[in-house]
């Protein structure tokens, strides 16, 4: 692979033209670009380091981003091409994706059709399967993270890693994260177990709404049932995807995403 991981004596801009927005991210935006020396299209992810923190803290969530990328390999799967790192900002290119995401293909047809969103649950369970696979749960399984590489025949690739996690059989996740219409209840309704966690199954629940708003196209029903659940009515939901909080303790459990 013709990979630049974070070179910092190579300047994204001396070899890429940055083009039009074509995304926002919550840490920064996407981008489209053109690999100068080729005039190859790509996207580019800008994501933007956190200023006033120490700079190993400060690049943390983003460099996960990063380092979980790099290492991923399948057809199901986004390919980063690159990456490099200035001082304010770390840009991640990838392989663009010209028909854009699930998201607008759901609204462009008003919903898909059984047979389409068969195909499109298979493609997104295989780029899962090989996820968990090698111990990555994806963590914000939605249409808006699933990128169209093609329409005739739709072959489809799971993106944005950017509050993923790696794991193992003994990991015990616990932190609040993902988006609210998406996320599966073990994860902000904590039950009775005293010793309260979720895992990677918590993909397939938000597979499973993925593949109800690909079949029903109802999003504004979907979201007004979701905005009765207690615990996002209190305003954590606004927060859930930036910053992934903790869940309170209910037992004499390990801490945040312990192991056993
Ligand atoms: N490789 C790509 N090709 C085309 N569009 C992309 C690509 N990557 C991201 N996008 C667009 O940008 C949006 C945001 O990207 P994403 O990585 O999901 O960032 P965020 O962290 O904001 O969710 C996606 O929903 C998609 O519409
Ligand atoms: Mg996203």
């Amino acid at each position: 692979m013709d990979f630049e991981l974070l070179d910092p004596t190579i300047a994204f801009s001396d070899q890429y033209m940055i083009g039009e927005n074509i995304g926002s991210s919550s840490f920064g935006i996407v981008y489209k670009a053109k690999r100068l020396a080729t005039e190859k299209e790509y996207a580019v992810k800008v994501l933007r380091k956190l200023p006033f923190r120490p700079h190993k803290l400060r690049n943390a969530p983003i460099l996960k981003e990063v380092l979980i990328l790099q290492n991923l390999g399948h057809t199901n799967i986004v390919n980063l091409h690159a990456a490099f790192e200035s001082k304010k900002e770390i840009y991640l290119v990838m392989e663009f994706m010209r028909h854009g995401d699930l998201e607008s293909l759901i609204q462009k047809y008003k919903g898909l059709d059984e047979s389409v969103s068969k195909t499109a649950l298979n493609q997104i369970c295989d780029g899962l399967e090989y996820l968990h696979c090698i111990g990555i749960v994806h963590r914000d399984v939605k249409p808006p993270n699933v990128l169209v590489a093609g329409t005739t025949p739709l072959r489809l690739k799971l993106t944005d890693f950017g509050i993923s996690k790696v794991v193992n059989d003994t990991t015990f996740m616990r932190t609040l994260c993902g988006t609210p219409m998406y996320m599966a209840p073990e994860i902000y309704a904590p039950g009775a177990g005293v010793d309260h966690h979720y895992d990677r199954k918590v993909d397939s629940w938000s597979l499973g709404v993925t593949l109800f708003k690909m079949l029903v196209h109802l999003s504004s029903h979907i979201s007004a049932v979701i905005k009765q659940i207690p615990i996002l009515k209190e305003g954590r939901s606004k927060t859930a995807r930036l910053s992934g909080q903790t869940l309170p303790k209910v037992g004499p459990s390990p801490g945040e995403d312990a192991k056993r």
